[in-house]
């Protein structure tokens, strides 16, 4: 078994997986399904001084990419304050409280909460591109509770100015990223009805804004000295390992925990916990931020081919556009001389036959 123990924020947590705010932290009872299905810690639903009117319909699935138009908590803080972080609370997992928005609410909303934060995390998602209102949000929060503070970065501003306008605030950590959008969904089947209640816009969560989210925490880790916890289209071990090897320290999972029910953080970090065993790793500390340490390749010979390997799919074949790989006893085979070393035959194998030159 790896050691899949991670420090985060002065905390040690069982492994790096946790919710991040949404439905599956919704109040105190779905934090205690998050807690029994194997979370690591409790991210809990943003709250804002007053309780969101959130439109309907607000969700839908399509499997590649998931598009939601809700806001914050439809409950009340005083109903947080009083009954849902209390029950939270049972579970024995280290808290981070999710505050929204502008200075005045974090201000009024952070010494209430602190009774229950082991850390905040601040969402920017509805505060402009002006780094500043951020900023006093931070202060605000670190004025009123004496505890980390995280702030949640929206995928569609520069991520390593705002990473570093947050640094500089004050900000003990990030969360990266927030759900991307606005998106537009459209329901063939009912008339081109939209997918969306509200303005009609959706916010795309999943595994399509999976690489937005890997981009903006590889630039960001670069750009700044605190812990970041990477979010966005994580649902199986082997992302996780992609998040951490691009530097996040921990990780939040939304979508895959709405379509899968909350037993998903149990069964990631069984994932992480196999694939970091098959090969070879000993802690999540040993993959943490490799990606970060390694040049930008650069193909300059065709692939290696592990002919033992292949089971003659055909998949790389049909999607070699130069015509350089062919498939002889059900065995593949390259003509060199053709191959423009565009590397997607390597992503293509199912089964790891082709490699990158070394
Ligand atoms: C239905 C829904 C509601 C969400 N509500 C919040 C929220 O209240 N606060 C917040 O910071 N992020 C919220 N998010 C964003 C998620 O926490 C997460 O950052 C984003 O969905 C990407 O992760 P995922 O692909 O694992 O879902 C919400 C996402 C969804 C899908
Ligand atoms: S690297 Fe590109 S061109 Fe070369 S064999 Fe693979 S798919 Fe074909
Ligand atoms: S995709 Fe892999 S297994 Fe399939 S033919 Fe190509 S090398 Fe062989």
């Amino acid at each position: 078994m790896a050691d899949l123990t991670t420090r985060l924020l002065g905390l040690t947590l069982a492994h790096p997986i946790m919710p991040a705010a949404g439905p599956p932290v919704r109040d105190g009872d779905a934090l205690l399904a998050c807690a029994a299905g194997g979370a690591s810690a409790l991210v809990t639903k943003t709250i804002s001084t007053a309780a969101a009117a959130v439109p309907a319909p607000n969700m839908a699935d399509f499997k590649t990419y998931f598009l939601n138009t809700e806001l914050w908590s439809e409950l009340t803080p005083e109903q947080w304050l009083e009954v849902e972080y209390r029950k939270a609370q049972e579970a024995g997992l280290p808290m981070i409280v999710s505050l929204g928005y502008t200075t005045e609410e974090i201000a009024a909303l952070a010494p209430k909460v602190k009774p229950f934060a082991d850390v905040i995390e601040l969402s920017t998602h509805y505060i402009s591109d002006d780094p500043k209102p951020m900023q006093d949000a931070i202060r605000a929060a670190k004025a009123g509770a004496d505890v980390p503070v995280l702030v949640k970065m929206s995928p569609f501003r520069d991520a390593q100015i705002a990473a570093l306008a947050a640094q500089a605030a004050g900000a003990d950590g990030l969360v990266a990223i927030n759900s991307f959008g606005p998106t537009l969904g459209i329901d063939i089947e009912h008339g081109g009805k939209l997918w969306m209640g509200g303005k009609g816009y959706g916010w795309m969560s999943g595994p399509a804004i999976k690489p937005i989210a890997l981009r903006v925490i590889y630039d960001v880790a670069r750009a700044v000295d605190i812990p970041i916890i990477g979010v966005g289209g994580i649902s199986t071990g082997a992302d996780v390992v992609e998040f951490l090897m691009a530097g996040a320290a921990a990780v939040q999972v939304c979508t895959a925990a709405i379509t899968k029910g909350p037993d998903i953080f149990g069964k990631i970090a069984r994932q992480l916990d196999r694939w970091l065993d098959q090969h070879g790793y000993e802690s999540v500390d040993a993959i943490q931020g490799l990606a970060l340490r390694q040049p930008v390749p650069a193909m300059v010979e065709p692939p290696t081919l592990r002919v033992d390997r292949c089971t003659g799919c055909g998949l790389c074949v049909t999607s070699c556009v130069y015509g350089a790989l062919y498939l002889e006893e059900k065995e593949i085979h390259i003509h060199e001389e053709r191959c423009e070393k565009c590397g997607l035959c390597i992503s293509r194998c199912p089964v790891d036959a082709l490699h990158p030159p070394m």
